[in-house]
């Protein structure tokens, strides 16, 4: 691993790029905008208090909820408030969704919609352009719509109520600015998503996997879809990764604390 000192003397926070391989693509004008942009940002005052709400109201609702979850398994009753703890999007992940979608805007996608919250950063980030995110477990997917469109208002939103992998095929037809990976966390559930929605990708289009480092599954899914050909760089921020397709750069994968 190489650490650029010629960066670290461009700004402090910056030397948390840390990569494999060459130094001089440490110099990427791209990267380090989206640097700047993704990470250096925090979510406008408006926003933000719209998804403080949004996670209040769900950590203080113990409502029981007959929960199917086709990803890990677990089915059964849950807590509202249990399930906001154990699975809803934490800040800094909302963080960087947010801020990619408000400074990358398109038509995006979100695979496991769960309580919303991931869901909410989404489509703030962009009213303008049209958010799919799926769920399978019907009650949950009910809360969402509730949170989502009657309380908080949004209408830039499609929620599907379906197992992500039966809406696949109509998917692959689509363009999508943005894919957030978050359904079935496994190793072969994870890499049949994004060989089935690989047509969908545009030149400038993210991709985020949440948890890649959850399992030793995770991990390895994560390591396979960086070798794809087409992959141009890759950024793993601890919890979740980021690939990128721009055909201009090098294949080129870092690690950054966000
Ligand atoms: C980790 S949670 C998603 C959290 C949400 N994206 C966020 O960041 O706030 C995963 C969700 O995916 C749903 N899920 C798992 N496998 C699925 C599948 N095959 N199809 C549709 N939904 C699925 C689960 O029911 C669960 O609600």
């Amino acid at each position: 691993m190489v650490k650029s000192d010629s960066l670290h003397s461009v700004s402090k926070k910056f030397e948390h790029f840390i990569k494999a391989g060459n130094a001089h693509s440490l110099h990427s004008p791209f990267l380090f905008d989206l640097y700047n942009k993704l990470v250096k940002s925090n979510l406008p005052l408006p926003e933000r208090e719209v998804i403080q709400n949004l996670r209040k109201d769900l950590a203080s609702n113990h409502t029981l909820i007959q929960k199917k979850d086709f990803g890990t398994g677990k089915n059964g009753e849950f807590k509202v408030s249990s399930m906001y703890k154990s699975g809803a999007c934490d800040p800094i992940s909302g963080k960087l969704l947010f801020n990619t979608r408000r400074n990358f805007p398109g038509k995006a996608l979100e695979l496991g919609t769960q309580l919303g919250v991931a869901t909410a950063h989404l489509a703030l980030a962009d009213p303008e352009n049209l958010l799919i995110s799926i769920e399978a477990c019907p009650e949950t997917h009910h809360l969402a719509k509730q949170g989502l469109e009657e309380r908080i208002g949004l209408g830039n939103l499609r929620l599907i109520n379906d197992k992500v992998e039966a809406q696949l095929d109509a998917l692959k037809a689509e363009k999508f600015s943005l894919i957030y990976f978050d359904a079935n966390h496994s190793k072969e559930a994870t890499l049949n998503y994004a060989n089935a929605l690989w047509s969908t990708r545009m030149n400038d289009s993210f991709w985020f996997f949440d948890d890649i480092h959850w399992s030793k599954g995770m991990t390895q899914a994560w390591e396979e879809l960086k070798t794809w050909e087409g992959v141009r760089y890759s950024v793993d921020f601890g919890k979740m990764g980021l690939l990128g397709f721009r055909e201009e750069m090098l294949p080129q994968h870092y690690r950054l604390r966000p």
